[in-house]
């Protein structure tokens, strides 16, 4: 088994696209939670005031680790509940982060409502998934994707 990398963060704040990045440059098999989430079934519901499907952690935790497990090579995972999969499966754990004011504009330019824009700040601002992986022990590496992804921060 080879240890994952994962990489997790507030919506927009660059995970999908430095996960891709990560795992061309080293030649690992790239995840989405979101296609895992689909494929398993993982999904349990809707919340209606946050605009967002409700997943089962433990459940999605689990299935990740089968893949880690699974695989011969180093999976990177990409999505903001990616921090669940245990400390032990995981050698690194990215977190992507951006200036609140450019998040506030990748989100609208997603067209989400101006309830999910403010939601998704707040979580920015209170480092959420940050606070989350350092709870779960993980190592953790910070990119600022505000300004762009110097090469040089990908080196791991
Ligand atoms: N380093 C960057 N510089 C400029 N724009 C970026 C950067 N990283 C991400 N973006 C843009 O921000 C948006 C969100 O990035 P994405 O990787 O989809 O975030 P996430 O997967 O965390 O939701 C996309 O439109 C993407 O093109
Ligand atoms: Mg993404």
């Amino acid at each position: 088994m080879k240890k994952a990398i994962v990489v997790s963060g507030c919506p927009g704040t660059g995970k999908t696209k430095v996960a891709k990045l990560i795992s061309k440059k080293r030649g690992c098999e790239y995840v989405g939670t979101k296609n895992v989430i689909n494929e398993f079934g993982l999904v349990e519901g809707y919340d209606k005031k946050m605009k967002s499907f409700i997943v089962d952690t433990d459940k999605l935790s689990k299935v990740l680790v089968g893949l880690i497990k699974k695989s011969t090579k180093t999976l990177v995972i990409d999505g903001h509940l990616s921090h669940y999969v245990p400390r032990k499966y995981v050698k690194l754990c990215i977190i992507t982060k951006c200036d609140i004011k450019i998040l506030k504009k990748r989100l609208e330019r997603r067209g989400y409502s101006k309830s999910k824009v403010r939601d998704n700040l707040d979580a920015e601002i209170f480092d959420t998934c940050h606070v989350e992986a350092l709870e779960f022990g993980h190592k953790i590496k910070v990119i600022d994707t505000s300004k762009g992804i110097r090469p040089s921060s990908l080196a791991l």
